[in-house]
């Protein structure tokens, strides 16, 4: 794999632990790609290198344009939308749908409404993640695969979809876990 050169924006979310345990221990596939929440591209210019069609969406603007300026500037097509969640993607289907959320409960630490908007998840740190996987459904196609980012921190939460963890990285204030989910 070559190298990936990011240029941070102000005001979107900078690469940090999660986006590199998505980016590097995400598994092979082949296909298309939807991402929500891209920040300033990271994954969706991982997957676009390996070869995938990678549909990207975030509804900060500023992330639109990094993902944007960094998928040119690394050579690679990203078809790129504004909007929340799936919204401009309606009636389409992806082969898989990859997300890293923002799962934090609230915490008084942001004055940055950009950073708040990347990081926390609602009153529980769940509520986007539930969100997300209550609707991924309709965009997935049949025997398509969900991978997300979870963390310690978030409240626990049921699903219907079936739930794999593909790698843990322990920290001292949190565990992050890359997880699949699929066939349901
Ligand atoms: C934790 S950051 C991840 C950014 C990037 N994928 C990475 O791994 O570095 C979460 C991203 O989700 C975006 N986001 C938050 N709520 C959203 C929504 N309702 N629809 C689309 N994107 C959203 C934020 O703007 C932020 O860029």
């Amino acid at each position: 794999m070559s190298k990936i050169d990011i240029i941070n924006f102000d005001g979107v979310y900078e690469p940090a632990e999660d986006s590199w345990l998505m980016s590097r221990y995400i598994p092979e596939f082949k296909g298309s790609v939807l991402e929500i929440g891209c920040g300033s591209g990271i994954i969706s210019i991982h997957l676009a290198q390996r070869g995938n069609q990678v549909t990207a969406i975030d509804i900060n603007p500023k992330a639109v344009e990094a993902t944007k300026f960094n998928s040119k500037n690394n050579n690679l097509e990203v078809e790129v939308f504004e909007g929340d969640m799936f919204h401009p993607v309606q009636g389409r289907k992806f082969g898989t749908i990859v997300c890293n959320p923002p799962y934090l409960p609230p915490a008084d630490e942001y004055d940055d409404p950009e950073l708040e908007l990347a990081v926390e998840g609602g009153p529980t740190g769940t509520e986007f993640t539930i969100q997300f996987l209550s609707l991924a459904k309709e965009y997935l196609e049949p025997n398509g695969s969900i991978y997300m980012i979870l963390s310690s921190r978030m409240d626990k939460f049921e699903t219907k979809w079936n739930k794999e963890t593909i790698k843990q990285e322990k920290y001292f204030f949190e565990r992050l876990n890359l997880v699949r989910f699929n066939n349901f």
